[in-house]
């Protein structure tokens, strides 16, 4: 038997664009995309935001999808398979450090944060929020931090026992139910939030851009937003990629993801800027966001604190399935090069990026900060605006120049398809996406 009739593969079609979707969907919709809006001064940043995410993230995930299928290995794998300069491997060590570790590290401290808030939609939260206290609620929960550890302890473990169950049963099996329960929920949010007096204000901030509120920060931030969004630059869509079988059509694929991705995040900001300006509250105020403003519009409605257990457990879930895809880079790299059983190494991943989250958890309550910032916004620079940026630029110039003709036979299955914009995106992996990113990373630098 040959390695590819061994690995694992996607059980359909839909499955896998559904897991791969429910990498994409994620915390980074829900809870990031809307407070960079709102520190980013709203649609300027969503035109700049939809525009990146097009030409460049688009174009690398496509890469992605090809490297991981051709190579059929995750990231560290995938480029000592296909590269023949040793040079290459660093970008799939990149990768795994970035999504395997950092990234992972204080997402799972974020997703913590999904339960504790499930848990206190039944018990207080609602009365809290209902008098304004929102904004208390979180920095008394954030200041305890034996409390959030706890919380990303439970989060991490979870993750772990799924993805020990393996890629068909564990990842692809909770995809399925999960992923449309979102959107259903996302929508009845926008359905009151709309509906609330005084939302047009939040609505012409959201989408009426004031193109002087553009700067290198909003670009950069954008760009890092979109590498986050997609999971790309980090081996999640390489090792993804590995799993889906040679009669796919690739592009179909990409586009599915991207789709669902983008919307997700426009409806998240359409569920809470039209709530966040009826209730006369900032946009700007960062990571807690979603975390105040949503309670506050839960706690007007009938059924509130239904309604808000009812999100934040969907949040949990959509950060669930991103999660099991981080976890999964760092496992299919235990796999593949040690040998090691699913189990084991689900468990040796955990334990060691669990450990690592934990300065990230505490640093929230204020006491640790690096540069000017807390440990966690530093780890979240650092690797959206800076790692992945650098990865990616990597892939692209790796697939473009190294590895075209591969490139090309995979993106047809091997000439069995046609793919129409082939010549354009070929030459947005070779120049188009590295040049653009380069440019903007070194703007911001
Ligand atoms: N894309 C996920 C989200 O938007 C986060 C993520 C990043 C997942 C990188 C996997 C890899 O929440």
């Amino acid at each position: 038997m040959s390695v590819s009739d061994k690995r694992e593969q996607w059980g359909s079609r839909v499955g896998f664009i559904l897991a791969a979707a429910g990498s994409a969907v994620g915390l980074g919709n829900i809870w990031r995309f809307p407070y960079l809006v709102g520190m980013n001064g709203g649609a300027a940043f969503v035109v700049v935001y939809v525009i990146l995410a097009v030409t460049v993230g688009l174009t690398v995930m496509l890469a992605e999808f090809c490297i991981g299928r051709a190579s059929q290995k995750g990231s560290v794998g995938a480029f000592k398979a296909l590269a023949q300069n040793k040079f290459w491997r660093v970008f799939g060590w990149l990768g795994l450090l970035i999504g395997g570790f950092v990234i992972l590290s204080y997402y799972g401290v974020i997703a913590g944060w999904t339960v504790k808030y499930m848990a206190g939609s039944l018990t207080g939260l609602m009365g809290r929020a209902a008098s304004g206290g929102g904004a208390d609620y979180l920095g008394a929960f954030l200041a305890d931090s034996k409390s959030v550890v706890a919380y990303q302890v439970t989060a991490m473990a979870l993750t772990v026992a799924i993805v020990a169950g393996g890629v068909g049963k564990g990842i692809e099996k909770s995809c399925k139910y999960l992923m449309p329960g979102l959107f259903i929920v996302l929508l009845i949010l926008i359905a009151r939030s709309l509906t609330l007096p005084g939302a047009e204000a939040g609505l012409a901030f959201y989408l009426k851009p004031d193109f002087s509120k553009l700067s290198g920060k909003v670009v950069i931030d954008a760009l890092g937003q979109g590498f986050f969004s997609l999971s790309l630059g980090m081996g999640i869509m390489i090792t993804y990629g590995s799993y889906i079988s040679k009669g796919e059509k690739l592009p179909k694929c990409a586009a599915f993801v991207f789709v669902l991705d983008t919307m997700a995040a426009f409806l998240a900001g359409l569920a809470i800027f039209p709530a966040l300006f009826a209730m006369g509250m900032e946009p700007s105020q960062g990571v807690g966001l979603t975390f105040v403003t949503l309670p506050g519009v839960f706690a007007q409605m009938p059924a509130g604190a239904f309604f808000s257990f009812l999100f934040f457990l969907l949040l949990f879930l959509a950060a669930m399935t991103s999660m099991m895809s981080l976890l999964e880079v760092a496992v299919t790299f235990f796999i593949d090069e040690f040998k090691m059983g699913r189990v084991k190494a689900a468990l040796a991943a955990g334990t060691a990026i669990t450990i690592l989250g934990i300065p990230s958890a505490c640093s929230l309550s204020g006491r640790l900060n690096v540069f000017g910032m807390s440990f966690f916004d530093f780890m979240d620079y650092i690797s959206n605006n800076i790692m992945m940026p650098i990865n990616a630029i990597g892939i692209c110039i790796f697939a473009g120049w190294a590895w075209t003709e591969s490139l090309q036979k995979e993106i047809t299955n091997s000439g069995l398809i046609q793919f129409r914009m082939q010549p354009l995106w070929v030459m947005a992996v070779k120049v188009l996406a590295p040049m653009a990113i380069a440019v903007i990373l070194a703007s911001g630098a």
